[in-house]
């Protein structure tokens, strides 16, 4: 794994942008797996900045989210649909048609499963894989235990975890308690993985992550063993190296 520490959470923003749009211009058709939570969002607001000023398209970009909150309508702020289309999507020049996530309304949530799985084979997989990293160690919505043979998969979700994404709700009682999530091996596949860690609360995390164990109950670690890892950390998140 190559680890990048950055000063701020502003240059680790800047510098995983800055690799995301040079891959882009080298493969128009690059196939992009996004993250959602707090860590990526500087990353998509720097995407659509330059968008703006140099005008990379994304016109034959495919995107291919990580998760998604199990009935959670599309149109429901807290979706992980809206959350992209607020912060990304909406700002870029991407066809909705080409922006891929996990349906949780699904009347057959297995199937589902299945599909978006086989989905993502069918366009050859996934060239680069935006990641963060919950406190835990889940990536993707994959909780301590989940196993690194996992293929895209429904997940209950931890009461830490739920907690952790409580800030985002009225209430805890209004966060999901499942979610859709590619699964370990799923991620694994990934030509190449961009992990994205900042700030003090994922420190511990990322420390566990470099100098750990590589075990089912901390998921993360299975990165060690991926053969094309970035870690972009900012000062706070690499206090503990
Ligand atoms: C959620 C997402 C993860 C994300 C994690 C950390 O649980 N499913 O993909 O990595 O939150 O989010 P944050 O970046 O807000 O700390």
């Amino acid at each position: 794994m190559k680890l990048i520490k950055t000063s701020t959470y502003e240059e680790l923003s800047q510098m995983a942008a800055a690799q995301i749009i040079s891959k882009i211009h080298a493969n128009p058709s690059l196939k992009l797996g996004l993250a959602t939570g707090s860590t990526p969002t500087g990353v998509y607001k720097r995407l659509i900045q330059d968008h703006g000023e140099n005008k990379t398209t994304y016109k034959q970009v495919n995107t291919f989210n990580l998760d998604e909150y199990i009935e959670i309508s599309k149109k429901d702020p807290n979706s992980y649909h809206y959350f992209m289309c607020e912060n990304l999507f909406d700002h870029i020049d991407i066809p909705l048609e080409q922006t891929h996530i996990p349906d949780g309304t699904a009347k057959d949530l297995e199937e589902e499963c299945k599909r978006y799985e086989q989905f993502i084979q069918d366009h050859g997989g996934i060239d680069l894989q935006i990641l963060g990293i919950g406190q835990n160690g889940h990536i993707g919505f994959n909780e301590p235990g989940t196993s690194f043979s996992s293929r895209t998969h429904i997940i209950n979700l931890s009461e830490s975890t739920r907690k952790a994404n409580s800030r985002f709700f009225k209430s805890l009682e209004d966060v999901p308690r499942q979610a859709i999530t590619m699964g370990i091996a799923s991620i694994m596949a990934s030509k190449e993985i961009f992990l994205l860690v900042s700030g003090a609360s994922k420190a511990e995390a990322l420390a566990r992550l470099v100098n750990g164990e590589v075990s089912e109950s901390f998921p993360a670690t299975v990165l060690n063993s991926h053969k094309n890892v970035t870690i972009f950390a900012d000062k706070e998140a690499s206090a503990l190296l």
